[in-house]
């Protein structure tokens, strides 16, 4: 016999019975984007290699150790995309977007690929939903980004979430900051793990985040950024973290939080939730204004934010917030005997589908038990049992799967009567 062919490490199907979780989320996702006045953005998700490299930072694991780079067969170095804020600033410099207008709020959603250790809540293949506010340098828009992903989690009722929210001050802070870091860590270098002893070399930032917890007893003693700022930068921060009091969005300041992307100026946050375990980010966002120069555009400001939608549904599960699973058909036509009633089932299955009732039927020729069986299963709230005797007389029995009552029917109104029944059932609800 043939091997089995498994799927990607780190890569998950979502089967059927789970798939309605997914489209509960992303309706909600819809529902406050809309909101917020946001417009769709959708890019390839393939680029050039290089797009990543000048912009998430050649030092940065994603870019160092995570990205699937290839050469296609044409020789470009191609990578599958391991976020989007990239692929969104290359698109709006490539299409002029700014020049047809001077401001554009963009969402996206879509798969996105890290070659990461695969854990709970940590995929090789994931995905993000994200909103990026691009053409602003105003602390306005830092507020809205984070406001919009406060209350993305707000709608589906969670309420173990900590937004954490730094600085990181503009490129010249960042400089004198990493000088000052490097010398403070230089002499404690012995003693740091050997991953912080590589960054102390490559990305000193980082080392501020490590969860190792001898990196973090050196890592406390060491100077802060905020102590780097200059009035520009903290104005800057001054004003994001007035406008949040100002909208009632609590957050703390974590002076350790850098992120894992080089790009980032000024503000930096995370919402986590204290229902996950290790991996508890369940989106990070911040400033990018000097992204745009990096990729051979006319500089502009930009914020933004991304979601990891694996990530929101894992604490849906974790804070139970899920509504009750979807029914797979409201109405399920079951066929007592042989080939004519199964005839007469598929018409009527017909009839209501052409109503938009959602409605299934039998197709293994089961009994009429294994029929009802199978309704029960699916969740529906009506059977329509169609008999020989009765259909002689123009009739079929309808039967409700709650109370398990039956009344027979006239086929001519057996629309209206479904529809009367699917709706009044709806009300009571
Ligand atoms: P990020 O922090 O790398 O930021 O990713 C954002 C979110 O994606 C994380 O908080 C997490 O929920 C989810 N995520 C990341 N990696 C994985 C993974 N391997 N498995 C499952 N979920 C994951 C960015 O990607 C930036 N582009 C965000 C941004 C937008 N900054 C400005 N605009």
């Amino acid at each position: 016999m043939n091997q089995r062919i498994q799927r990607v490490r780190g890569m998950q199907d979502v089967l059927p019975g789970e798939v309605w979780k997914w489209r509960y989320v992303e309706q909600g996702l819809m529902h406050i984007t809309a909101a917020f006045g946001y417009q769709e953005i959708r890019t390839p998700v393939l680029e050039l290699a290089e797009l990543f490299i000048r912009s998430v930072g050649e030092t940065t694991d994603i870019v160092g150790k995570e990205m699937y780079v290839f050469e296609d067969r044409g020789g470009d170095i191609l990578s599958l995309r391991p976020e989007m804020t990239a692929s969104i600033v290359r698109a709006v410099i490539e299409n002029h977007l700014l020049q047809q207008q001077p401001i554009a709020r963009l969402w996206y959603y879509g798969p996105m690929f890290r070659r990461e250790r695969p854990q709970k809540g940590r995929y090789r293949q994931f995905h993000q939903y994200g909103a990026e506010v691009v053409g602003s340098p105003h602390p306005e828009s830092d507020v809205e980004i984070i406001s919009m992903a406060w209350q993305l989690l707000q709608h589906f009722g969670l309420s173990q979430l900590e937004l954490r929210i730094n600085t990181l001050g503009n490129s010249e802070t960042q400089q004198r900051y990493r000088a000052a870091l490097v010398a403070y860590l230089e002499p404690h270098k012995d003693q740091l793990s050997p991953e912080s002893q590589a960054r102390l070399v490559t990305n000193p930032l980082r080392i501020l985040d490590s969860k190792n917890e001898q990196d973090r007893a050196i890592v406390e003693q060491a100077p802060k950024i905020v102590d780097f700022l200059d009035d520009e930068s903290r104005a800057f921060f001054d004003t994001v973290l007035s406008l949040l009091d100002r909208l009632s969005i609590p957050y703390v300041v974590d002076p350790y939080l850098v992120r894992g992307l080089d790009y980032y100026r000024h503000t930096a946050f995370e919402i986590v939730s204290t229902a996950l375990g290790a991996q508890n980010a369940v989106c990070g966002g911040g400033r990018y204004d000097g992204l745009a120069a990096l990729l051979g555009g006319k500089p502009f400001p930009a914020v933004g934010f991304a979601l990891g939608v694996e990530r929101l549904l894992l604490v849906l599960e974790a804070e139970d917030r899920f509504p009750a699973k979807p029914p797979v058909a409201q109405v399920y036509i079951a066929a007592v005997g042989e080939a004519p009633m199964r005839e007469v089932a598929l018409m009527l299955a017909s009839r209501l589908r052409a109503e938009h009732i959602p409605t299934t039927v039998d197709l293994l020729r089961r009994s009429v038990k294994g029929q009802l069986r199978e309704a029960n299963r699916y969740g529906v709230r009506l059977v329509v049992i169609v008999g020989e005797q009765e259909w002689q007389q123009g009739m079929v029995i309808v039967k409700d799967m709650a109370s398990g009552e039956q009344k027979l029917v006239a086929e001519a109104t057996l629309v209206q009567e479904v529809v009367r029944r699917l709706r009044q059932e709806t009300n009571e609800s």
